[in-house]
């Protein structure tokens, strides 16, 4: 398998992305190439494969590191101010430096947690991720962004912390639940829909295409295809924070569907949906708004609707009982600006977005229950 390399360039901040199959087992050699402290706490999860962290763990020694595994539980419901001071408590108590490392391996959950815990234990300590997930993957450990959530909402406490490397193995996949793998090809799905407002260098454009006519190959985890769509999301996500790593402007784009899928997953309590269900479906909402505002041809967005369907993601939801609630809490989105909603939306071709702002929450719920009835 062909060994990638990314970089998000972010000055003093910048950092590299490895890709390549079977780097677990030879991850000492990328992170010995870090000036960092000996210590490394390995923060976990019980879902993830024991065969992952061992692999890490080895080479880690084997290079010389000195190594503490911290395993929590799995799930979303865990990404809270207890875990944060699980992290913080045991490395407070096997003294942890400043020039110590605490390093992610697992999902979006994990990388958001301890990436959170890094940017305040000692006010800063080394980063590392290395994302076992698709989504952890394209989206969760790249770009810096930490977060927990609280009773008041989702992702509502965090910091923009960039890690010191990213290191990916494609392989990591291959053990992944199917439900799992689709959470991250819709944000996969959703790098399509950008690319070309993004102005990805590493494109030559046409990821929708390869999104289409790869699909067997995907859905069946070929080597060759993973690692495809993997580097090209990535170098897309890499390019995008490298211009805007704290959102002020082209990094908006990222929020693509986003919206609707914020107000829908919690308004079905986040249990009925998966994030990358709830962003499929606001996919192509998001395409059908642009639709009515003469953004995108009626024939453009069935070509989204059903490259997002092939992919076995939801389109719409399927019944109209949250439809207040979606929309409330579609308002109560951090994404809101001067009080008004902000939609990403497709705009004249496929692999191009543009920001609108100002329409109507009522808009909103009219074109929700067309889709329904
Ligand atoms: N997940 C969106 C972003 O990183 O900006």
């Amino acid at each position: 398998m062909d060994n990638k390399k990314i970089t998000v360039s972010l000055k003093d901040k910048s950092y590299d992305i490895f890709i390549k199959g079977n780097i677990l087992s030879q991850c000492g050699k990328y992170i010995k190439q870090l000036s960092i402290g000996k210590k490394i706490l390995i923060v976990t999860q019980d879902k993830v494969p024991k065969k992952f962290i061992n692999q890490t763990t080895k080479d880690l020694s084997k290079h010389g590191f000195n190594i503490f595994v911290l395993v929590l539980s799995s799930g979303e419901q865990n990404k809270n101010l207890t875990s944060l001071l699980t992290i913080i408590s045991f490395a407070i108590k096997n003294k942890f430096e400043r020039s110590d490392s605490f390093c992610a391996l697992g999902g979006g959950v994990i990388s958001d947690l301890t990436g959170f815990a890094a940017s305040i234990y000692y006010r800063g300590i080394n980063f590392i991720c290395i994302p076992t997930t698709l989504l952890g993957m394209v989206d969760a450990a790249v770009g810096g962004k930490t977060a927990i959530n609280i009773p008041d909402g989702k992702n509502l406490l965090g910091t923009f912390y960039q890690p010191k490397t990213i290191l990916i193995d494609p392989n990591c996949l291959k053990t992944l639940p199917k439900k799992e793998f689709l959470v991250g090809m819709g944000e996969v799905l959703k790098y399509a829909l950008l690319e070309k407002t993004a102005r990805n260098p590493y494109s030559k454009s046409g990821f929708f295409y390869f999104l289409k006519t790869n699909k067997n190959n995907i859905l069946k985890l070929k080597t060759k295809s993973l690692l495809q769509i993997i580097t090209h999301s990535v170098s897309i996500k890499a390019y995008i924070v490298s211009k805007d790593e704290r959102e002020s402007g082209l990094r908006a784009i990222l929020n693509l569907g986003h919206t609707f899928a914020h107000g829908i997953e919690q308004a079905y309590n986040y249990k009925k949906y998966t994030h990358g269900e709830a962003v499929s479906i606001g996919m192509c909402l998001a395409s059908k708004l642009a639709q009515n505002h003469k953004l995108l041809s009626e024939s453009l967005v069935t070509s989204i609707i059903n490259l997002i369907s092939s992919y076995s993601l939801p389109t719409k939801i399927t019944e109209l009982s949250k439809l207040n609630k979606i929309t409330q809490s579609m308002l109560h989105d951090k994404k809101i600006k001067d009080g008004k909603l902000r939609f990403i939306l497709p705009h004249k071709e496929i692999g191009k977005v543009k920001i609108i702002s100002g329409i109507p929450i009522d808009e909103v719920k009219s074109l929700i229950k067309k889709e329904v009835t």
